[in-house]
């Protein structure tokens, strides 16, 4: 890990976090892969920023990170060809109002409302536009049909639970022609630049980082996919993140109080688990009562050591969110589970 990333042991390392990750995730021969810097964020905000501009822009968000691609695209980028599809916590935009000979930006799965779209049917096979998803709590737990979409980025501390450093970001052959055709007037800053003139910087996508990363965290990286490799590869991924929301849902379909965000089953993410409170004597309290009692849940099973993290996200309804991702044990979760019962029934004796 004291080498040097150019050097020829690092630069091996960097190449192997790419060939595994298409080799696990079954990515087509002929898209590309690179590291990336700034985690997701950068490699969907390189994208956009490289990418968007020539033709009209759909965005599709139904929750804070797909809100906050939206805002970019009016506010930063400011595209004069915009249209912004928004739904609530807990549903999905209508997607068949979509497009598709314009650019479409969305997130497979909304990690704060736990809502994913439930599949790529509604992505159109010929589409004109480029197709471009942040998948960053999808990928390596759900089904994801690389045809139907044109860019697509994660991060490392997602699904396979690496240490959080560098962005992956995946191109298929009409992105890269996209970036060979198209140069934006907007400045673009160093670490956002994939080109070279009219040329793609190849190296980007065979382990020559744009800047420089963490070793520590490449390793951790190789890690996790080699771990993936060991327990069967994708099929067994998704197998234990959907086997954990399993364990909510049976235990939500015997609840009094605990509900779902996403009440269809169809676009509920198996991942970012989100749920609601759905007792009427919680749902009579004022916002701002459901709101203390939810985060005070949160407070008591952190201080029992038997969960951390567990509120919703600040921007989301009050409630509690669950990572079910695949590097989550099943029978962790079917432990937790009484202790939600157990916080709940203390905090309805403060109602
Ligand atoms: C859907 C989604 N997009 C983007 C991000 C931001 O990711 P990062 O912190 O890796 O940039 C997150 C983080 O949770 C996310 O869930």
């Amino acid at each position: 890990m004291g080498r040097s990333h150019r050097a020829k042991i690092g630069k091996s390392k960097l190449g192997e976090v790419i060939e595994r990750s298409k080799k696990v995730l079954g990515i087509p021969s002929d898209y590309i892969l690179g590291i990336v810097p700034a985690s997701d964020t950068g490699a969907i905000e390189m994208a956009m920023w490289s990418m968007l501009g020539p033709r009209g822009v759909d965005v599709l968000s139904w929750e804070s990170f797909g809100s906050g691609w939206a805002t970019d695209c009016k506010n930063q980028l400011k595209l004069k060809d915009l249209r912004l599809f928004k739904a609530d916590y807990g549903c999905l935009p209508d997607l068949g109002q979509v497009d598709w000979t314009h650019d479409v930006v969305f997130t497979w799965n909304g990690t704060t409302s736990g809502v994913r779209v439930p599949n790529g049917d509604w992505i159109a096979p010929n589409r004109e536009g480029l197709s471009l998803c942040d998948a960053t709590s999808a990928v390596f737990a759900m089904e994801i049909p690389w045809d139907r979409l044109d860019v697509v980025t994660w991060s490392w501390q997602k699904v396979l639970g690496g240490e959080a450093a560098h962005g992956m970001l995946a191109l298929s052959p009409r992105a890269v022609k996209r970036l060979q055709e198209y140069s934006p007037e907007r400045p673009l800053p160093k670490i956002f630049q994939m080109t070279k003139g009219r040329d793609l910087i190849a190296g980007i996508f065979e382990g020559e980082t744009i800047n420089t990363p963490s070793m520590l965290c490449v390793e951790d990286a190789l890690d996790g996919l080699r771990w993936a490799e060991t327990i069967g590869g994708l099929p067994a991924l998704i197998a234990r993140s959907k086997a954990n929301l399993k364990a909510i849902e049976d235990w939500v379909a015997k609840s009094q109080w605990a509900g779902f965000l996403a009440a269809d089953h169809a676009i509920r993410s198996s991942t970012s688990i989100c749920l609601k409170i759905v007792d009427p004597a919680y749902r009579a309290l004022s916002a701002d009562d459901q709101a203390k009692h939810a985060k005070a849940i949160g407070s008591m099973l952190e201080k029992e050591g038997a969960a951390y993290d567990v509120g919703a996200y600040r921007d989301a309804p009050p409630g509690l969110r669950v990572w079910g991702g695949a590097t989550v044990e099943t029978s962790d979760i079917q432990l937790l589970l009484p202790w939600f019962d157990w916080a709940y029934g203390e905090v309805k004796k403060a109602f």
